[in-house]
């Protein structure tokens, strides 16, 4: 097993290029399933889960024509089939299980893996079949699968009882086939969303209201391929940002969209990091102010996003004083917080509220990734640490952040990649 060696307090600087987004690319190839014929996505950010999810489609019957060193990936899902992908394949990567709506809504039956829980939490899938049902679908779970069928889908009216990103996207995709109008109210309210549907109505569907708490999909018989760039990744900047912030560094983002950042952007401001956003889009961050503690709340898209929540504990874990930290979204996301400790931390936890009183500096220790978003904030607290930092399961950090140690290290950090020896007992 790999893991990471990072020598903390090195400042950084220069520029860091944004890749495209985990969240969305992810849900983009899954929505290309809806049409016959080859969709090209471009900005695909070169990362673990697009692996597992394009040989999902690959086992369903999809032509997946790769090329990373563009970012791109042509994918015909012409010959689509209902045969079930692979039980490990999406036990092993939850977001596989968004090919459920298109392949429902485009062949009339499904037969998907139940992708079971996650570190974070059960994650259950019950608002996505909730959806389906709405739309006549007859959804049976048994012997670990999902098994939907309809010979034609209906549209009509979806509430959904939480703001669920995964099931606003199963539902919107599927209703993009089904007989007659789907309105879905209370529904996620995420960039990845707005992106999806972009690429949707391009396909031909009609969609409006991304964006809102309601969205409104009328139904077409068929749609075409398109050609899509996925939006830049929100959370993959957040966790730069706070790398400016935690090395005391100034640092430029470049292929960042501000926009899609506004209660980061908003957080990191009151904790006193300076945010600049440039006339030409790119996010210049100056860490060198005067921190001040801050609470935070995570919640669905506008509100704070949950994904940013471990990275920024390790900034509020340096500034002098008392934040707070209460996570909403998940059940159980505050695993980095033992990691943290080990390295000086002075933070208590009391069910999903996390009190943190700054210390002067953290001390490099050996810790490890417990998940992806948890990883990263292990990196993070490497940066600003005395001393030295291993990081061990870092499989979990390249499911979710393309080269981050070239990109690290371009702009001073001092961090590699090295062999774990393991210690035979
Ligand atoms: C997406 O997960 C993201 N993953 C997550 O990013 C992100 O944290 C999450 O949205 C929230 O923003 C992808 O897009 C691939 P949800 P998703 O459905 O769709 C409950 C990362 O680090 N819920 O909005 O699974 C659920 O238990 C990952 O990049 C139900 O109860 O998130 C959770 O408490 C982690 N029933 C809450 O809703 C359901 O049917 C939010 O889940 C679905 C969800």
């Amino acid at each position: 097993m790999d893991k990471l060696v990072i020598q903390g307090g090195k400042p950084l600087h220069g520029k860091v290029p944004i890749s495209g987004a985990k969240n969305s690319a992810l849900v983009l190839l899954a929505g290309a399933l809806l049409a016959p014929g080859e969709s090209v996505i471009t900005n695909v950010p070169n990362l673990a889960d697009v692996g597992v999810i394009s040989e999902v489609l690959a086992r369903i019957g999809v032509r997946v024509m790769m090329d990373l060193t563009t970012h791109t990936i042509r994918v015909d899902a012409t010959d689509l089939t209902d045969t079930p992908p692979p039980y490990d394949l999406v036990t092993k990567m939850r977001a596989s299980f968004f090919v459920l709506g298109p392949i429902l809504a485009r062949l009339g039956y499904a037969r998907i893996p139940l992708p079971g829980g996650c570190s974070i939490g059960s994650r259950p899938v019950d608002l996505h079949l909730k959806g389906l049902r709405s739309l006549g679908a007859k959804v049976i779970i048994e012997h670990g699968y999902v098994e939907a069928q309809a010979d034609k889908l209906i549209g009509g009216p979806v509430y959904l009882d939480y703001p669920s990103v995964g099931a606003t996207e199963t539902i919107m995709m599927a209703a993009c086939l089904a007989e007659g109008t789907t309105v879905i109210d209370n529904c996620a309210q995420e960039p990845e969303i707005v992106d999806l549907a972009e690429m949707l109505i391009k396909m031909g569907a009609r969609i409006v209201g991304a964006g809102t708490q309601t969205i409104t999909v009328e139904g077409v018989s068929q749609l075409h391929g398109t050609v899509h760039d996925c939006i830049p990744d929100r959370i993959e900047a957040g966790t730069f940002m706070v790398a400016a912030a935690v090395t005391r560094s100034r640092l430029t983002l470049t292929k960042v969209r501000a926009d899609h950042m506004q209660a980061v952007i908003s957080k990191l401001q009151e904790a006193g990091v300076g945010i600049c956003v440039e006339p030409n889009g790119d996010i210049t961050v100056d860490g060198t102010g005067e921190f001040h503690p801050i609470d935070l709340r995570t919640q669905p898209f506008p509100g704070f996003p949950t994904d940013l929540q471990s990275q920024f504990m390790t900034l509020l874990a340096l500034v002098p004083g008392t934040s707070m930290v209460t996570e909403t979204v998940f059940e159980n996301r505050f695993m980095h917080v033992d990691e943290l400790q080990r390295m000086g931390a002075n933070i208590k936890t009391e069910g999903n509220c996390a009190v943190i009183q700054g210390v002067e500096a953290l001390t490099g220790a050996p810790v490890k990734a417990t998940d992806l978003r948890a990883g990263a904030a292990m990196i993070l607290a490497g940066l600003a640490a005395r001393g030295e930092t291993t990081i061990g399961s870092i499989h979990h950090i390249d499911r979710g952040y393309e080269d981050i140690v070239g990109k690290l290290s371009a702009v001073g950090a001092q961090i590699s990649r090295a062999q774990r020896k393991e210690v035979l007992v």
